[in-house]
C-alpha cells in the first residue's frame, strides 16, 4: 500500500517540527514548509532515516508563489496528499489597539490567517481529487478561551477566525470527503518567543491571579510540542473518522482558568 502523504507548515520549530516527527514515525511521506530553511533541511534529513520520502519547501505561508511552488513539489514528488496541517503561525506585535499600528496588524492576520487560507486554497484541490483528506488548523486557546494576553487583539482575532473557518469548512468540504479539524494550544514550550513583541504591556493588562499556577495539570508548567502533535496525528488518522468542524483544546486545563 502506498505511504500516505501530509503537508506541514511551520514545520522547522515548535509543534509543526514535532508533528512532523511523530507523522515521519507513523509511517508518513512528508511535504515540508516554511521561511527558516537551514532547519528545515536538517529536518528532512533526520527524518529521511526512518525511510520515508520528505521533500523540503521553503517559503513565506502568505505568499502565493510560494505556496504554489509547494503544490507542485507535492504533485512531483508524490502525486497525491492525504493530510494538511496549517501550522505557521507568529504572535506578533501585542501592544494596546491604540498603539497598534496598521502594518503591525497587517503583518498577524497576513501570516496567521491569509496564510491559513492559501495554505487550505491550494492543497484542497488535491485532496478533492482523491475524495478524501484530512486537515488540521493551529489556532490557540487565546481568541477561543482566553481573553488575559494583553494587547493580543490582532493574534486573538486571527485564532478565533481559524476556529470559524474550521467550522465553515468542515460542512463544506464534508461531500468530498474531507474532515477538518482545529487544535487550540495553551502554553507550549517552542521558540514562538522569537516572534513576539510586546509593548506597553501595563496599559492592556487587567490584573489577574492564578490559582496555583496557569496550567493546573501541570502544575503551571507549559506544555510540550509533543503534547499537541499527537493530537494533530491522532485527528489526521482514521481513528477520528468521525469527527469533523471540532476545536480541540490541547492546554492543560489552561483556558478553563483565564
Ligand atoms: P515556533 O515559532 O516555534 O514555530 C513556528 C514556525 O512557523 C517557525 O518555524 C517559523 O519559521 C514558521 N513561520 C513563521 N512565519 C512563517 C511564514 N510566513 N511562512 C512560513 N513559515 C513561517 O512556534 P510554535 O509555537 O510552534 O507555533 C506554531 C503554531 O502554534 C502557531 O500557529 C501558533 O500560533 C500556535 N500556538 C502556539 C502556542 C505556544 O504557546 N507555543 C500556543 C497556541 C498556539
Amino acid at each position: 500500500m502506498a505511504r500516505p502523504v501530509a503537508f506541514v507548515t511551520g514545520a522547522s520549530s515548535g509543534i509543526g517540527l514535532a508533528t512532523a516527527t511523530i507523522l515521519a514515525s507513523s509511517g508518513y511521506d512528508l511535504a515540508l514548509f516554511d521561511l527558516n530553511d537551514e532547519p528545515l533541511e536538517n529536518l528532512a534529513r533526520t527524518l529521511r532515516q526512518q525511510g520515508g520520502k520528505v521533500v523540503p519547501v521553503y517559503g513565506d505561508v502568505a505568499s502565493e508563489v510560494d505556496m504554489d511552488r509547494a503544490i507542485t513539489a507535492i504533485r512531483s514528488d508524490f502525486g497525491r496528499l492525504d493530510a494538511v496541517v496549517a501550522n505557521a503561525g507568529i504572535n506578533g506585535v501585542w501592544a494596546p489597539i491604540d498603539d497598534l499600528t496598521p502594518d503591525e496588524w497587517d503583518a498577524t492576520i497576513r501570516v496567521n490567517l491569509r496564510g491559513t487560507y492559501l495554505t487550505l486554497n491550494r492543497t484542497v484541490p488535491l485532496m478533492k481529487d482523491r475524495g478524501r483528506g484530512s486537515i488540521v488548523v493551529v489556532a490557540s486557546i487565546n481568541g477561543v478561551r482566553t481573553f488575559t494576553n494583553p494587547g493580543a487583539t490582532a493574534y486573538s482575532a486571527t485564532k478565533a477566525a481559524q476556529v470559524a473557518m474550521t467550522q465553515q469548512l468542515a460542512l463544506e468540504l464534508g461531500r468530498h470527503g474531507i474532515r477538518i479539524n482545529v487544535v487550540c494550544p495553551g502554553a507550549i514550550e517552542t521558540n514562538i518567543e522569537a516572534s513576539t513583541e510586546i509593548r506597553h504591556r501595563e496599559e492592556a493588562e487587567v490584573p489577574v491571579i492564578w490559582p496555583e499556577g496557569s496550567v493546573p495539570i501541570t502544575g503551571g508548567d507549559p506544555g510540550r510540542a509533543n503534547d499537541v502533535g499527537k493530537i494533530i496525528m491522532f485527528l489526521l488518522s482514521d481513528a477520528a473518522r468521525h469527527i469533523t468542524g471540532s476545536p480541540v483544546f490541547v492546554d492543560g486545563g489552561q483556558g478553563l482558568l483565564s
